[in-house]
Order: structure tokens, then sequence, then C-alpha cells
């Protein structure tokens, strides 16, 4: 691989012992994937922020790239941690577990990373441009960027993002090539435009294709649409891109002949939700994943305004970034009527296996995620029939 004179120097420890660990991990990610050399990035966003997922290893790494020196060169985003940061106890958290994890989102700020911890930065204060090289972590968030907005990320690791932001540079190998982001496969959809169908059709598409790159016809997906897919399609597979005809800034410039054409309609949705669906009775409903936009927000309080919740037994946690939590106070108060608004979070990376062992959301990667990571058994509705549990 080819690197410049500063980069060189660098990777030699010229620069302090964080920047030399960030050079030496992005040149041997570059090594491993046939990168001709290095490329520049507008902006990162990290992902093994939770104390559940890094564990003591992790917060050792961190204290020692924070004790070398470390700081990130380009805006660099923070993805959900373990818990609400002000309302924890809420969450059924430990003072042990909630000590470690504000010591992680300290040291991460302390590296010059924004701490807004949500895994939709892009409808926040991260919101690349077409044709920007970014490194993004966070499966639905890197899928979103590349697909929705033409941005250009491989499906980067948390310390492999973390380097690149320390860095500003990332490895030029994958998706950051014109050559990957074609089309390998047509899908002919067939669904009725909700946001929970497009969850459905995520999880029938990554089943069905596992990874490849999905070019879809009769869809038109806005931003919620778009991460519903994109989440559900990361999780039941590894699709970090995929293009809209009509609506995708690259699905244009697609070659589609000779590529084969999967229907996807009534009876691939049928079988991801009964894929997804294994209890009729759960315990906590969790609403956001990935985290609500604005626009969710206001639709689920109007959904709920004039409704009570009688199932008290049953808690619900709704999950959005601080920024957009902030920016709905009355949205905010009709849905605290049924639970807490919870920042930086989600049900997937809280310790939740604590307290709770059947868990019901809308989201199909949630519940891909909900068994696997949080020994759960998982109930995957739209949130009308899971609020039906409760009223
Ligand atoms: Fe976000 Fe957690 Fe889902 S990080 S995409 S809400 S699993």
């Amino acid at each position: 691989m080819q690197l410049t004179r500063e980069e060189e120097s660098i990777l030699v420890g010229e620069q302090g012992p964080g920047r030399q660990k960030a050079m030496e991990l992005v040149t041997a990610l570059g090594k491993i994937y046939g990168a001709e050399g290095l490329i520049d990035i507008t902006s990162a966003h990290l992902s093994g922020a939770s104390y559940k997922t890094i564990g003591d290893g992790g917060l050792k790494y961190l204290e020692d790239m924070v004790a070398g020196g470390a700081k990130v060169s380009v805006p660099s985003t923070l993805n959900p941690v373990g818990m609400d940061r002000k309302r924890w106890k809420e969450m059924h958290i430990s003072e042990h577990f909630a000590e470690k994890q504000l010591r992680i989102i300290d040291l991460y700020g302390a590296m010059g990373i924004r701490t807004t911890c949500s895994c939709t930065p892009y409808v926040g204060p991260n919101r690349p441009s077409f044709g920007d090289h970014v490194a993004w972590a966070e499966s639905s968030a890197l899928s979103f960027v590349n697909s929705y907005i033409g941005a250009r990320t491989n499906r980067e690791g948390g310390p492999g993002a973390l380097a690149a932001a320390i860095l500003g540079k990332t490895a030029n190998y994958g998706l950051h090539l014109d050559v990957n982001r074609k089309a390998t496969v047509v899908i002919d959809a067939d669904i009725d435009g909700s946001v929970f169908s497009y969850s459905l059709l995520g999880q029938a598409v990554g089943m069905a294709i596992g990874h490849g790159i999905p070019y879809f016809k009769n869809i038109h997906p806005e931003v919620e649409e778009a991460k519903a897919l994109a989440a559900a399609m990361a999780a039941a597979g590894s699709v970090a891109l995929y293009h809209v005809e009509g609506v995708t800034p690259e699905a244009s410039s697609q070659d589609l002949s000779g590529l084969e054409t999967i229907h996807i309609g009534k009876k691939e949705l049928e079988d991801a939700y009964a894929h997804l669906n294994r209890t009729d009775d759960v315990q906590l409903i969790s609403i956001g994943c990935p985290h609500l936009t604005e626009k969710e927000m206001h639709q689920i309080a109007s959904f709920l305004k004039g409704k009570e919740k009688i199932n008290k037994d049953v808690e619900i946690w709704f999950c959005t970034s601080a920024e957009i939590r902030d920016r709905c106070p009355e949205d905010v108060r009709e849905m605290e009527r049924f639970g807490p608004v919870l920042a930086d979070t989600c049900m997937v990376v809280a310790p939740i296996e604590g307290s709770f062992q059947r868990t019901g959301t809308n989201s199909a990667k949630a519940a891909n995620y909900l068994p696997t990571l949080c020994s759960q058994k998982a109930m995957c509705r739209d949130i009308a029939a899971l609020m039906e549990v409760v009223m």
C-alpha cells in the first residue's frame, strides 16, 4: 500500500502513540482488503459505545487511546450507549453499569467526539453530502448514508471507525470505489408502503440475498422508510448499500442487464413476519430502532392522543436522540403517559436482559438482535398492534 511521507511518519510514531495505533489499524485493514492507499474522509460515526458491548476491555482501549493523545480530526458522532445518561434508573440500570458507561462517554468526548449518542446522526448533526468519503460504523446508519445520500463508506467496525476519525483518513477499498457500488440483484417489491412494511421488506430481502447490492423497483421510501429498510437488511443480511429506482442518487446510473430479479410480496413478508415473531406476550415494548425522527415522534404522539395505557405490567420505552427529544416537548408529554422517551440509548445496547425476557418492537433489526444480544423472545408488530397489548 502506498503511503505519503506524512502517513509514514504517523506509522512510525512521530505524531504520538494514539495516532500511531490508529494508523496501524487503518493500514492493516487496507492490506487485508487490497487498498492501494488511504483516502481523506469528511466525517466518522462510531459504534462500540455501550459498556454492555465493549466491557472493561473496550474501556481500557479507550483509556489507552486518550492517554496516547488521540483526538479526532474530522467531525465525529457516537452511536447509542447502554442507558439514558440522566434517566438510567428508569431503565433498571445498576450504579456500577452507570459509572462505567459515563466514563466511556467521557473518554469519547475527550477525543473530541460529539457524544450525542444516536444511530440516526444523519437527521441531526452529522449529515454527509453526496460523494463524500466517510468512515461510519453502525450498520443501519452507514447503509442509509451510502444509499439514500450517496456518501461512501464501508461497513466499519467500532475500532476501525475510531482510527479513521483520528487520522481523518481511511483505506480506499470496497464501497469507496465506483466498481463496487453496482447493483447485483433487482428486487421487484410489492408492499403497502407503511414504515413497518419497509422493515419486513428489508428482513425478507436480507434473508433472500444475505449480502450484495439490491436495486429496488416499485417503492418510494422517504427518510423514515429508508432507515427502516436499511436497518432490516443490515441485520437480516449484511447489506450496506441499496439503490431505489427514481429515489436514490446512484440508481439512474445502474446497468441492470443480466441481473436476477427477485419478487418480494405478500408471501415473503408473511414469512419474514413469522420469522421475527416468537412470542405473543411481552414485558417491555420498545419503539425507536433506528432512533425515532421528529416526524415519527409527531405520528406516535398523535396516535396516542386520547388513548390510555390500561396494562400497567408492560413497560414502554421510546428511543430517540437527545436533540430530537428536546425539539418535541409536546409529543414527549403525550408519549410519556405511556412510557419514558429515552435519549442516547436503545433496547439492544441497554442491558435489558437483567430485567426482561420478552420484548416487543416494531423494528425487524431489533427483532433480529433481541434474541441473540439480549436473550429475549421477540415480538415484531407495527406500532398500532404493539399498543393493543397495553390498551
Ligand atoms: Fe439504533 Fe439500537 Fe437499532 S443502535 S439501529 S436503535 S439496535
